[in-house]
């Protein structure tokens, strides 16, 4: 578990000075908009995302510097503009973000509802430019599965949606189904991306694209379940997000709709599902193995 943690660290610090080398600030004032992006960036997120991407591809012998930690980089910019955006005050209106001032705060409404859009499309046109590498085919796949993962059908905006639409449904809608839809979706979808992009990249056969899509969903929803907990018994400190909202905000979470007990005995068993996935790759895949217990371990 400590070394997970470790692993976890040395990964982001290295990828921290990749990823900071994409904002460049522009001369004239609309600079104060890459600001607010880079802010929202380079705020110390854990990474996560990025690590499941290259810690997959490697399973295939794909390198992390340039290719995956290239495609990394471009899912950590949409996943940092899901969160400017989801910290609005007309989303969940929090102040605090990875232990800093929520970019709003720190900037303004309109900057940061720029800084997201600025951040959706960076990460589109970074996949998209020829620094990356690739086969045209794979890199296609990628655009692809990646707007799907983050749009409005079935991906993160519309998990987003029905998120905003729980918190004031008919009681008898906002039963396991839906909380189970919105959690898959807000949460699940990128994480789910992160893991099928290190298989595309690494030209994985269709069993083993399987075996990785089963690990990625289970600890996706695992994930936001694991957030869901955090909101409840975790330390605001460590969180670097206040906590103690969902409740207050009418939340759908799946503590809401089971209570803390069995919403962790559900993480703890997706997460011995999740490990079964991806057996067939034996002890290549001990990282990840040893990743998806601290989906449901981790303090932040
Ligand atoms: C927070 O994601 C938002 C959720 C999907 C629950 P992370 O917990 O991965 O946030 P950072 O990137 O480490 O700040
Ligand atoms: C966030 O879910 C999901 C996305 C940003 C897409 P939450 O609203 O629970 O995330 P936190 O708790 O604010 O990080
Ligand atoms: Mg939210
Ligand atoms: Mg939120
Ligand atoms: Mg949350």
């Amino acid at each position: 578990m400590s070394d997970i943690k470790e692993k976890l660290k040395t990964f982001s610090q290295d990828f921290n000075t990749k990823l900071e080398q994409y904002f460049p600030l522009p001369n004239g004032p609309e600079k104060r908009v890459v600001e607010a992006m880079k802010y929202s960036v380079m705020n110390g997120g854990k990474r996560l995302r990025p690590f499941l991407v290259c810690e997959t591809a490697k399973l295939f012998g794909v390198s992390t510097y340039p290719t995956a930690a290239l495609v990394s980089a471009s899912l950590e910019m949409l996943h940092s503009y899901s969160l400017i955006h989801d910290d609005l005050p007309a989303m969940d209106n929090d102040d605090l973000r990875r232990g800093k001032p929520t970019c709003h705060k720190a900037f303004d409404e309109a900057t940061a509802i720029l800084a997201g859009d600025g951040l959706l499309t960076q990460a589109f046109e970074l996949l998209s430019h020829k620094t990356l590498n690739i086969d045209a085919n794979i890199r296609c796949e990628l655009i692809n599965l990646l707007a799907n993962a983050a749009g409005a059908y079935n991906g993160m905006i519309a998990g987003q949606m029905l998120d905003i639409y729980a918190e004031t449904a008919p009681k008898e809608e906002n039963n396991e189904k839906l909380i189970l839809h919105i959690e898959e979706m807000k949460t699940g979808r990128l994480i789910r991306y992160a893991c099928e992009a290190g298989a595309i990249l690494g030209k994985a056969d269709m069993d083993e694209r399987l075996a990785i899509v089963n690990y990625a969903r289970k600890i996706g929803l695992a994930f936001q379940i694991a957030d869901d907990i955090l909101d409840v018994e975790g330390n605001q400190e460590l969180m670097g997000k206040k906590l103690q909202k969902d409740e207050a905000q009418g939340k759908a979470t799946f503590v809401s709709i089971y209570g803390l007990d069995k919403a962790k005995e559900i993480a703890k068993d997706l997460i011995k599902e999740a490990k079964e996935s991806i057996a067939i790759f034996g002890a290549k895949a001990q990282t990840l193995q040893d990743l998806a217990d601290f989906i449901i371990e981790r303090q932040n």
